[in-house]
């Protein structure tokens, strides 16, 4: 790792993956072929990641609002995050990675879930890079979710009005214990965060580039954390 990116590494790197679809209709295949295409790209950022020493890696694979896609794409997309949890996980415990999702999980297959529970309890003690990946996640959810919570909490007389701050309310989300993202990335030219990580995002660094998920090679990445080393973040401060 050269020193220039060792000095002022992001610890929490957030990446919404676009462009899958417009990449495989690029080279005349069918929309799956560009998700296949994505999951390289994910392999390898994951283990750059890794290497250099990013602490927590939080990718946006699949939206709440990603069910509206035709039937056959959805179910490609679960077989795939099905497949890269079965293929991947034993290299990623071997890597020392922590993999977790962060979404709703009731609306998936069961089989799923399961593979998923085993995925995040096999690997649960590692202690080096935390991999999220965004399963039927969505921002604003997450934080109904959260005030549900809290206001249960309220009703039982377990807390009072008084006591909500922010630190509370980010103990309830999925993020818990988890830096909030210094950076976050997003691929093929389309400039907003469609429900990422909204809360979390609050004094994120923005990235963006024209370059589709699939072509989004380790490259690209560290260009995206040199440009990150150069702003200056002053969090509303001078
Ligand atoms: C956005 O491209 C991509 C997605 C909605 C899915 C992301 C999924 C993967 C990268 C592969 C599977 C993931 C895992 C974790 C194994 P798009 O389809 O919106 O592209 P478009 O905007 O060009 O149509």
């Amino acid at each position: 790792m050269s020193e220039q990116i060792a000095a002022k590494l992001p610890a929490h790197i957030g990446i919404i993956m676009d462009g899958n679809g417009r990449w495989a209709k690029l080279q005349n295949k069918p929309r799956i072929f560009g998700h296949k295409a994505g999951v390289e790209a994910i392999r390898s950022i994951v283990k750059a990641s890794s290497k250099i020493g990013i602490k927590v890696l939080t990718l946006y694979a699949f939206s709440t609002e990603n069910w509206k896609r035709p039937k056959a794409e959805v179910e490609g997309l679960m077989s795939l995050f099905s497949n890269y949890l079965k293929k991947e996980v034993n290299e990623l415990h071997k890597n020392n990675v922590c993999f977790r999702i962060i979404g709703e999980k009731s609306m998936l297959s069961g089989s799923l879930v399961n593979l998923i529970a085993e995925s995040e309890a096999l690997t649960k003690n590692n202690t080096g890079l935390v991999l999220n990946i965004a399963v039927n996640y969505g921002g604003r959810d997450e934080i109904i979710w959260a005030v549900k919570e809290i206001a249960r909490d309220i009703a039982l007389g377990r807390m009072e009005p008084e006591d909500i701050d922010s630190g509370m309310l980010e103990r309830h989300l999925y993020t818990a214990g988890l830096q909030d993202p210094d950076l976050i990335i997003r691929t093929s030219g389309e400039l907003r965060l469609s429900n990422f990580l909204i809360w979390q995002s609050a004094y994120s660094e923005l990235w963006f580039t024209d370059v589709l998920w699939p072509d989004f090679t380790e490259a690209v990445y560290m260009g995206a954390i040199n440009d990150f080393q150069k702003r200056k973040r002053r969090y509303g401060g001078v």
